[in-house]
């Protein structure tokens, strides 16, 4: 377990939810449930590790399309999950970030989120930036669209600096649960010399010891970044 390197930023894509209820005879929702208590142990122990980033794919803009009641249980798991939140990680001052556009969230959901940022603004024991009706492309033009307007050039550095994670940087480390074997829209930008990590196992069953797994395959490699090491 010691001299590992450890990623400083993780992005986790947590898929796998709705199999892990459905192989119990339950309902997807009963997968978010386990799902989004699931965050914090892994959120938890990343911070513990010595990982100092945390980016999880909590909802993407194509998530709406999911019948109502699946959309709502989200919805109602991150509100459970914001005022947990405020208890848990603001002991141990984790700074919370968002990326997406919340402005499609109901006014009391932003008004959570907003609350849990300004509390959290000045914490520097870690970050957790949780995408919210968050998809990459559409981060991407947003940037570009936000360049153009300001006169300014449409440069990698400048796009990089108009993107939700501009003062986070790029993931070192991708992990997607739940045996699929893509990014779906997640950090499409920021990833583009991430290493991906993709495992079988469920989210809700993706333990501290799944994430030594990822943390041990991440060290063993080498990041060239185009170079010749
Ligand atoms: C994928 O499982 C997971 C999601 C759509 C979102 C992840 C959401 C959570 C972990 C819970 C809420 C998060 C927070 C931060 C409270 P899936 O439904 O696509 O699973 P499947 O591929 O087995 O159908």
């Amino acid at each position: 377990m010691e001299n590992l390197k450890i990623p400083h930023h993780i992005g986790i894509i947590m898929d796998g939810n709705g199999r892990w209820a459905e192989s119990r005879g339950k309902k997807r929702t009963y997968g978010h449930k386990h799902g989004s208590d699931n965050v914090d142990r892994i959120a938890s122990y990343a911070f513990e590790r010595g990982i100092k980033v945390v980016s999880l794919y909590a909802f993407s803009t194509e998530n709406w399309q999911r019948p109502k009641e699946e959309v709502d249980e989200l919805m109602r798991l991150l509100s459970v999950y914001f005022k947990r939140f405020l208890s848990k990680f603001v002991k141990n001052k984790i700074k919370v970030k968002i990326m997406g556009d919340v402005s499609a969230l109901t006014p009391k959901l932003q008004k959570e989120i907003g609350d849990i940022l300004e509390k959290t603004k000045d914490f520097d024991g870690g970050v957790l930036c949780l995408g919210i009706n968050y998809g990459g492309r559409q981060e991407i033009v947003n940037a570009v669209n936000s360049l153009i307007k300001n006169d300014q050039p449409v440069t990698v550095e400048n796009i990089s600096n108009n993107l939700y994670t501009a003062e986070l940087g790029e993931p070192d480390l991708i992990i997607r649960t739940g045996g699929e074997y893509r990014l779906s829209n997640f950090m499409l930008f920021q990833g583009a010399y991430s290493e991906l990590y993709f495992t079988d196992v469920l989210w809700p069953d993706f333990d501290e010891n799944e994430l030594e797994k990822a943390i041990e395959s991440f060290s063993g490699r080498t990041r060239r970044v185009g170079k010749v090491l």
